[in-house]
């Protein structure tokens, strides 16, 4: 069984091939560099970019892969949720071939895709707690199956992702901002600066990044004129209190999952921001001293790729699921409504 999976719901084209045996059989992948001067990414841009390039590489991923339309099973495409003039190129590109190739077409959604990729590459078994953390997301969730997730907490502003962005912005250290504030992290003191852990203690599983954002806006103002080692310090500071938080707040949702699932075994980190190394080290850390086995996505499907897509459309296909034409793309869809 082969799927064919696009993705195209923020500032990534991308197009990827994978089969039941869990291989990836070929990729392509087109990060869009028009939002790199805006330090964000620009929806109507963005949608232009995925139109301009989304045949090419879908194209360029059956090429990597050596193989034609017809050895294709089904067509996935991320439908939400996300960028909507994004996503709306995915999904019309999806039903197109769909129609034309008269294969089932696969109604994806985007965290979904994000949830389910380690089934890929580990042998995660369900249910498993997982912190799903990226640009537009920051939750915790019971992952029970295919298209069952429990959500035991939320951030209630702004996403992980977003805060490592803004800070970066803030900072001044380029886009995109999450993988250049890890590097800068790793050559500064987190000692130099005292920022909050927002929601610490909390007998809850939310999170929140905004407060801890706004600390760093007011250091950043006091100090004035910023040395590149200052940055790197409060790059070092910024991280150490994010992964601080998600410690906090993932310790609670052990605790809850546990009472609920006292025989599972794993717990994953996905999403972009499970690229950083501080945050799966603690995650990993956090997972050996509860019994628990770690789990994430290799670094490289951790941020949007083609792949996850595919992957959560094979899931799904092979469990009978599939689409009609007349599924909507969708700006916004909760994983719990699935
Ligand atoms: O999953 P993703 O590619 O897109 C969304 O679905 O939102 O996540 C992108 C987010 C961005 O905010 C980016 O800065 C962050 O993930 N990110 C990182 C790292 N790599 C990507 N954040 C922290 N450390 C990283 N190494
Ligand atoms: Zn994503």
């Amino acid at each position: 069984m082969i799927v064919l999976g696009i993705e195209s719901s923020c500032d990534e084209t991308a197009a990827a091939l994978v089969n039941d045996k869990r291989e990836i059989l070929g990729q392509a992948l087109l990060s869009q560099e028009e939002h790199h001067a805006f330090g964000g990414v620009i929806p109507e841009v963005a949608a232009r970019a995925h139109l301009e390039h989304i045949d090419e590489i879908i194209q360029s991923a059956l090429q990597d892969a050596g193989l034609g339309f017809d050895d294709i099973d089904a067509i996935a495409a991320a439908s939400g949720p996300g960028l909507i003039g994004g996503v709306v190129v995915g999904v019309m590109a999806a039903k197109a071939l769909s129609l034309a190739l008269n294969k089932p077409f696969i109604a994806v959604n985007h965290l979904e895709g994000h949830a389910l990729t380690v089934r890929l590459s580990s042998d995660v078994q369900f249910p498993y707690l997982l912190l799903l953390t990226s640009g537009g997301h920051c939750q915790v969730l019971i992952v029970k199956g295919v298209g069952q997730y429990e959500r035991l907490g939320g951030t209630i502003d702004d996403s992980a992702g977003e805060a490592f962005d803004k800070v970066a912005k803030m900072l001044d250290i380029g886009y995109p901002g999450g993988p250049n504030l890890e590097k800068r992290a790793a050559l500064g003191d987190p000692k130099k600066y005292d920022f909050p852990v927002p929601m610490k203690g909390r007998k809850d599983c939310d999170f929140s990044f905004s407060g801890l954002k706004t600390a760093v806006r007011v250091a950043i103002e006091k100090k004035g004129n910023l040395s590149e080692q200052d940055k790197n310090d409060m790059c070092a500071a910024f991280q150490y209190s994010v992964v601080s938080e998600m410690q906090d707040r993932l310790k609670h949702a052990i605790s809850v999952f546990k009472e609920k699932y006292p025989d599972a075994k794993d717990m994953v980190v996905a999403g972009g921001v499970a690229a950083n190394k501080s945050v799966r080290k603690m995650i990993e850390d956090l997972a050996q001293k509860n019994g628990l086995i770690f789990s994430a996505p290799p670094i490289g499907l951790c941020t949007d790729n083609g792949v996850m897509i595919a992957w959560a459309g094979l899931e799904r296909f092979r469990l009978g699921h599939k689409d009609n034409f007349d599924f909507r793309a969708r700006p916004r869809w909760p994983l719990d409504t699935l």
